[in-house]
């Protein structure tokens, strides 16, 4: 089927999914909470014949579509469902309903444009072998889809191949850029406990004290990037939080410092691990204080295997033109829990321009709005994948 042909139908159903993204937007939930948006993505499903199988990962919606075509291998396109905690500052009519939540990433958006292609492609199944269509929940810091693969996504839906969008503020609208290799970072965070003696703030002689070391330790871990690591590597490791202290005349007997790591290769985070913790050693033992780290895994990078992303480019070139697909876009230190599909089968996370990022209108930001312009080219684009890696 022809790119031209997804997308000259998907135009005239633009209005109905305007009203849907509207929907899901004015009622944002936040991570393993998608019990509406879940109900919604299921009676949609349900309406084009699918018969959706819910509660994966607690709130995650999947619904397969055989092609029409006969035999051929199962391929999964997937949407993230959940919203963030963050308090919408935008006035039009679809704005947040719900206090302190917000669809500030655009997954109302996600979740619209794969919904509309599961209406497309179940009205017009010609391909061969079968869609899945994944709809999951908690990819902000939640790992949602690793919980789907450990609650046996793979076993369940032997798909060969895999693929993901995001929408991507400051890339112009009717624009893609496709990665091949690296597209997200991978993410880890970090604990430190520094502990000393507390005393009276007038005679520190008599203490240990942890906010000194602790701020000579927030400068010392600058070097871990500057100095360790080559520099032609991307790495971030940013200090986030540092908590010590109640009151204006008491030295701490503790401090908390917490932060987060950002690589692409995963022998960096090994690397860093080792000295971020040589380093804390170092400044503890020089005050004479003790110290303790902890990691929490977050995401490993997202890494678009090359065969998926040019046939990810393709499909986008057949429908805005190979002018309008980006193949050099840098990476972002950005992390998305699409890795953890990526890490059992091939697969391409793409990125569908937004349009303009001025006004605030930012992943994360308060201001920032999905383009619902960029609804029936996503849909098309996700159709039009669909049958031409399935082509009967
Ligand atoms: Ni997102």
């Amino acid at each position: 089927m022809e790119a031209g042909h997804w997308l000259a139908r998907a135009r005239a159903r633009e209005s109905i999914w305007r009203e849907w993204r509207h929907e899901l937007h004015a009622h944002p939930e936040l991570a393993y909470e998608e019990r509406r948006t879940a109900a919604f993505v299921a009676r949609q499903l349900r309406s084009f014949g699918l018969e959706p199988i819910e509660g994966l990962a607690g709130t995650g919606v999947v619904a397969v579509l055989e092609g029409r075509g006969g035999d051929g291998p199962m391929i999964a396109l997937r949407a993230d469902m959940d919203a963030l905690p963050v308090a919408e500052a935008n006035t039009f009519a679809h704005a947040s309903r719900e206090p302190g939540k917000m669809h500030a990433c655009g997954h109302d958006g996600h979740t619209t444009m794969l919904l509309a292609a599961a209406e497309l492609l179940a009205a017009e199944p010609a391909f061969s072998g079968s869609v899945v269509f994944v709809f999951q929940p908690a990819e902000e810091g939640g790992g949602g889809a690793r919980r789907m693969v450990e609650e046996g996504f793979f076993e369940r839906f032997p798909v060969r191949e895999l693929y993901g969008m995001h929408n991507w503020p400051g890339l112009p609208a009717g624009q893609f850029a496709v990665h091949s290799g690296p597209v997200m970072a991978g993410t880890e965070r970090f604990r430190i406990a520094l502990r000393g003696r507390g005393t009276h703030a007038a005679m520190p002689h008599l203490g240990k004290d942890v906010v000194v070391a602790g701020a000579a330790l927030v400068q010392a871990l600058q070097t871990v990037v500057s100095r360790q690591v080559d520099p032609l590597q991307p790495v971030v490791l940013s200090v986030t939080q540092f908590h010590a202290g109640h009151a204006f005349n008491v030295i701490p007997e503790e401090a908390e410092l917490a932060g987060t790591v950002r690589a692409f290769a995963p022998e960096l985070f090994v690397r860093i691990r080792e000295e971020l913790e040589r380093i804390g050693k170092g400044v503890a033992d020089a005050f004479g204080l003790s110290l303790r780290v902890e990691w929490d895994e977050g995401y490993p990078p997202t890494i678009n295997t090359a065969a998926e992303a040019a046939r990810c480019a393709e499909v986008a070139a057949a429908l805005v033109g190979a002018q309008n697909v980006r193949r050099e876009e840098p990476p972002s230190m950005g992390a998305e829990d699409f890795a953890f599909f990526l890490q059992h089968r091939p697969g391409a996370y793409v990125w569908i321009g937004n349009g303009a990022s001025e006004g605030g209108c930012l992943l994360h930001s308060p201001h920032y709005d999905f383009n619902d312009e960029i609804l029936p080219l996503g849909a098309a684009y996700w159709a039009a994948l669909a049958t031409h890696v399935l082509a009967a």
